[in-house]
């Protein structure tokens, strides 16, 4: 945990419209005061990433939300239950709340998450303000789950990194739509099961052909430079075989007890251990599709998909 001075300082650099990398319970983020434009053109220009794909603000607690999304009966009940956390809301956008245009990229919604990780939480309170934060890895790479997979991704365009060790969850917080009806936007660390149970009832899931909804939900994503072949039950001579549970010849394996939260944990990390190892193509053994299962092999397809970039 970073020394008060450090929190300060970190503060202070997003104040004066610079980039900082912190920890969240999920990934790491690349923060950016989500009011000042440059700043968050920044963001945009240091991952490289297509500026009509919005950002997730991320705030103190609830009282902080309500100031930059129309807030409802329902978010207010999801958000008691599973705030601070890895659960983003999308909601109407206050646009007179003075958010920089380029954080929603112009779409009549905002993403908006609390973060539960004590590093995130000290630096939100210091700062006191909206931060604007896309995982922090180049876009189209995987996701950061250390500090040192920041600085290996993004040094030289980034001011800095608070360092808060390994994150726990290790996939990033869930996305729901609360429009007309609730709807899944991206499976992440908030298994869809414990919405499901708060709601009463089946979630809807964004249907692949709705490119408007989640515009970042590209297929090619969180992807190595080598291939990737999901649900092997054998892998070939070259091959190295990233297993799950009780799997022989795994050069990792993402929990040999078959624990989805461990593997959770385990996925990016493994994932860029096996990209700085080589470029021989990675089998993956099949992963369950529930509960946290679901984020897995979401990342997982995405890491799999032809690459469009
Ligand atoms: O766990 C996380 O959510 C991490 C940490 C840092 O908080 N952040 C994260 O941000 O994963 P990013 O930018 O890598 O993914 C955010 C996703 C993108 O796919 C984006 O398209 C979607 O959220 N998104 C942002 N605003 C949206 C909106 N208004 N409607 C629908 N999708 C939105
Ligand atoms: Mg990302």
């Amino acid at each position: 945990m970073p020394d008060t001075e450090g929190f300060v300082r970190a503060a202070h650099v997003l104040g004066a419209g610079g980039l900082v990398s912190f920890p969240t319970e999920t990934v790491y983020g690349l923060g950016a005061d989500a009011r000042q434009d440059a700043a968050v053109a920044r963001i945009f220009e240091a991952k490289q990433r297509p500026t009509f794909n919005p950002l997730i603000v991320h705030v103190a607690d609830i009282d902080a939300a309500k100031r930059y999304v129309i807030w409802t009966d329902l978010a207010d009940r999801l958000a008691t239950a599973f705030w601070p956390g890895p659960l983003t809301l999308v909601l109407p956008f206050r646009q007179d709340a003075g958010l920089s245009p380029l954080v929603t990229a112009d779409l009549p919604t905002l993403a908006i998450r609390v973060p539960a990780h004590p590093v995130a939480q000290r630096l939100l309170a210091e700062f006191d303000g909206p931060v604007a934060a896309p995982s922090a890895n180049p876009s189209g790479k995987i996701s950061p789950t250390q500090a040192q997979h920041v600085i290996d991704g993004l040094t030289g365009r980034i001011e800095a990194v608070v360092d808060g060790g390994a994150c726990g969850v290790g996939v990033e917080s869930t996305i729901l739509g609360l429009g007309n009806a609730p709807t899944l936007l991206r499976p992440g660390g908030l298994p869809q099961e414990a919405l499901e149970i708060a709601l009463g009832g089946p979630l809807a899931t964004r249907s692949e052909a709705d490119p408007l909804t989640a515009p970042g939900q590209m297929l090619s994503h969180y992807a190595p430079g080598a291939t990737v072949r999901l649900n092997a039950t054998e892998t070939s001579d070259n091959e190295r075989l990233l297993g799950f549970g009780n799997v022989q010849g795994a050069t990792l394996n993402l929990s040999p007890a078959a624990d989805l939260v461990e593997a959770a944990a385990n996925l990016f990390h493994h994932l860029h251990a096996l990209d700085a190892q080589s470029d021989a193509p990675i089998a993956v053994s099949p992963v369950p599709d529930i509960g946290l299962g679901r984020a897995i092999n979401d990342r997982l397809r995405r890491a799999a998909a032809p690459r469009d970039r």
